[in-house]
């Protein structure tokens, strides 16, 4: 086989030195490397001990050799982290300090509070009002300008911070009687009254139509005013508009009526932070406020 000690020599046909490797007859001819592939390899090798001196790179007891650039990327991750939060933070101390007014006219402000609202309600309020806040049956479209307690700003915001009908003192309270139910009204004053309140929106009239509107007059239009278009300190919706809280057909109309319904919005003021309903307030009334 092989004899390392053997002289060196030439190959016949190609005139290359061989290795004097030899086996059943064929022999090992000894090549240089290309030139490219060796320069490469050099290359790689100052590179990385470039590398392992600017870098961390040697795994040692309790992380790695520091590296003389001092980069890590953990390093790098902390900076930017404490850019972002710096920014946050100034917005946020503006932000306080600012009242309504002022944001909605500083074009930056008003950008933060609509992006913190938006994601504040996907992560609060959606479950109830739908993603977009365009509601379901018994809970309010926030999207449209029609608005059971108001829409402005500060109307918003009380709605927000104490809710409707919940457990604490400042919230919006009101309660529709429950006429049937209570007994308070019989079925055929309920089914006059029903009929009367579907011709507000455009319904037929029936033969009780001046006994449904002497009901509605002393019994329903101290909270949804004597036209029906209701009254916003006491949260009672309009009744002519064709927008319905839980449905306009004469079967809900009637159920609405006989037992009421007394929806319910939690309070969010101790929830959420003074700055998150803020955020809320202006993000609602960007989708559906006014006034
Ligand atoms: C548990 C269900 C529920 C959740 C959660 C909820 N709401 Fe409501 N919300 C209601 C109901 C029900 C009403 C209507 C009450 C009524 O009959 O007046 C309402 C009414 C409102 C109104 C008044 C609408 C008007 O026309 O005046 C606003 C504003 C509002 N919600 C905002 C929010 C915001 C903001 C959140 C999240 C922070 C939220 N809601 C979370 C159930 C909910
Ligand atoms: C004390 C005030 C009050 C009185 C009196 C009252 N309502 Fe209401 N009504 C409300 C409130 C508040 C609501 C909002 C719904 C809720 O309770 O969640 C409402 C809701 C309704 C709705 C549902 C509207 C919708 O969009 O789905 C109908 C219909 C209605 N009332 C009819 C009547 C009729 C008819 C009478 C008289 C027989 C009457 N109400 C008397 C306060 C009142």
């Amino acid at each position: 086989m092989s004899d390392d000690n053997k002289k060196k020599e030439i190959d016949d046909l190609s005139g290359v030195e061989t290795t004097g490797h030899e086996w059943d007859g064929l022999k090992e001819l000894n090549n240089p490397l290309p030139r490219w592939w060796v320069w490469i390899f050099i290359i790689t090798i100052v590179w990385s001990a470039w590398y392992f001196v600017i870098y961390p790179s040697w795994p040692v007891p309790g992380g790695a050799t520091e590296g003389a650039s001092g980069y890590t990327q953990f390093k790098e991750l902390a900076h930017n982290q404490a850019e972002i939060t710096a920014r946050q933070e100034a917005y946020l101390a503006r932000f306080e300090g600012a009242d309504f007014e002022t944001i909605l006219k500083t074009p930056d402000l008003y950008a933060f509070a609509v992006a913190g609202g938006k994601s504040a309600f996907k992560d609060n309020c959606a479950t109830c009002h739908g993603a977009g806040g365009q509601g379901a049956k018994g809970f309010p479209n926030l999207n449209d300008d029609d608005w059971l307690w108001g829409g402005s700003l500060e109307d918003i915001h009380q709605t927000i911070q104490y809710g409707i009908r919940a457990d604490n003192w400042d919230t919006r309270d009101s309660q529709m009687p429950a006429f049937g139910a209570d007994e308070l009204l019989e079925r055929s004053e309920i089914d006059a009254v029903v009929d009367y309140v579907l011709t507000l929106s455009g319904g037929k009239q029936t033969s009780s139509h001046a006994q449904g509107m002497q009901i509605f007059a002393e019994q329903c239009a101290a909270c949804h005013g004597e036209d029906g278009r209701g009254m916003r300190e006491l949260g009672a919706p309009n009744l002519t508009d064709k927008i319905w809280l839980y449905g306009g057909d004469r079967e809900t109309v009637y159920e609405t009526v006989f037992n009421a319904r007394a929806g319910l919005m939690p309070a969010w003021n101790e929830r959420l932070d003074e700055n998150t309903i803020k955020q809320l307030t202006i993000y609602l009334h960007e989708l559906g406020g006014g006034e």
